[in-house]
């Protein structure tokens, strides 16, 4: 094995605005094996939309393997907890070998379920969706629930989870089949495609007495429809702003409703997943319960091999997935 070649993605030039596969290298590297490394075999790997302000400034270097979410099978070990064969979480995706000191990883104790589903519903985006909607959002059962980017990876949970707490839920998404998607396939209560709709007049529609949380995946132009319609002590958990990311410095458009805070008293909080982590287990079992019983559905877009890796993270920002992007690096 230490003679393992490993093809993984180089950023080779920094973007500016929408990213292209020029970007990125696929170089092929040997695999080096220290005494108490474990071998794994990268079998999927995430793209995350906040990987791409990451590609514009130090948080990337340049010409060296890139990082990112992945599960992988072990296939070489002398520790006894993971054994050759285990699954495991890490961090070292973007490439089809790695060898990691055993603090680096994760083994995944997967009930029944899908090992994929590890890297989003059971996993970050799942356990944003979570905290974001439930701790930072502070949600109320029959509230009214608007949800961006609703039919990727974080939002179509989160506004499920909003429909498991008897919420009016509202969902934007960036096509007609994604409508559908939320309406018939996840129990969204309203939908509109964003490119084709005004989303104030929309969310008028869809939520005539206003919006008590607005779970925000987007930013800009959705953030000024959104925060003019809010309701009195509404809150807006501010995820992500994916309409920014390709913009220099991620700056989003502007936002012009901001005075409906004051008239509203009306609270926005930016979080990060992490902050939620001493309370994983009990995301766990609640996500676990309600996948059993059916009342959280997920959707996967998987891309295949380490080449295709670079045009499924440009892909995000194209609409291209409907749930999880993934890549799949090798067969189970
Ligand atoms: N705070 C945290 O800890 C945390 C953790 C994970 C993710 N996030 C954030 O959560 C958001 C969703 O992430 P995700 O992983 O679930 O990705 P995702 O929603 O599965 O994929 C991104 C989606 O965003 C939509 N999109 C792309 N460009 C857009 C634009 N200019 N305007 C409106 N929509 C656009 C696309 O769908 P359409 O076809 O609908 O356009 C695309 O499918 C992102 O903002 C991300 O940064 C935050």
């Amino acid at each position: 094995m230490s003679e393992l070649v490993s093809k993984e993605v180089h950023l080779v030039a920094r973007p500016e605005g929408l990213p292209t596969v020029d970007d990125f290298k696929i170089v092929e590297t040997r695999v080096e094996l220290k005494p108490d490394d474990i071998l794994v075999k990268n079998i999927y790997m995430s793209v995350d939309p906040a990987m791409r302000p990451a590609l514009s400034n130090s948080q990337t270097k340049l010409n060296e393997v890139m990082a990112a979410s992945a599960i992988g099978k072990v296939l070489e070990s002398n520790e006894a907890d993971i054994p050759v064969g285990s699954y495991v979480f890490h961090r070292f995706g973007f490439r089809e070998y790695v060898a990691l000191p055993k603090k680096d990883l994760e083994v995944i104790t997967a009930e029944n379920e899908s090992i994929t589903t590890h890297l989003h519903v059971l996993g970050i985006t799942g356990f944003t969706a979570w905290g974001g909607l439930l701790i930072t959002g502070e949600l109320k059962e029959n509230e009214n629930v608007f949800v961006s980017a609703a039919a990727g990876a974080v939002g179509s949970i989160a506004g499920q989870i909003a429909k498991i707490k008897n919420c009016r839920v509202a969902g934007s998404c960036g096509s007609d089949e994604k409508v559908d998607h939320l309406l018939n396939d996840l129990g969204f209560d309203y939908a509109f495609n964003y490119k084709t709709a005004s989303i104030s007049k929309a969310l008028h529609i869809g939520l005539p007495e206003g919006i008590d949380v607005y779970f925000e995946n987007v930013g800009g132009k959705h953030l000024d429809a959104a925060c003019g319609q809010m309701r009195p002590l509404g809150r807006i958990p501010v995820c992500g702003m994916i309409s920014a990311y390709n913009n220099k410095g991620a700056r989003s458009e502007g936002v012009t409703t901001l005075s409906n805070m004051i008239y509203n008293r009306v609270t926005m909080k930016g979080f990060v997943v992490y902050e939620f982590f001493e309370r994983k287990a009990e995301f766990l079992s609640d996500m676990r319960g309600w996948l059993a019983d059916g009342k959280i559905k997920y959707q996967e877009t998987i891309k295949e091999g380490i080449e295709s890796a670079p045009s499924a993270l440009i892909g995000l920002f194209r609409g291209e997935n409907t749930g999880k992007m993934l890549v799949q690096l090798a067969e189970e």
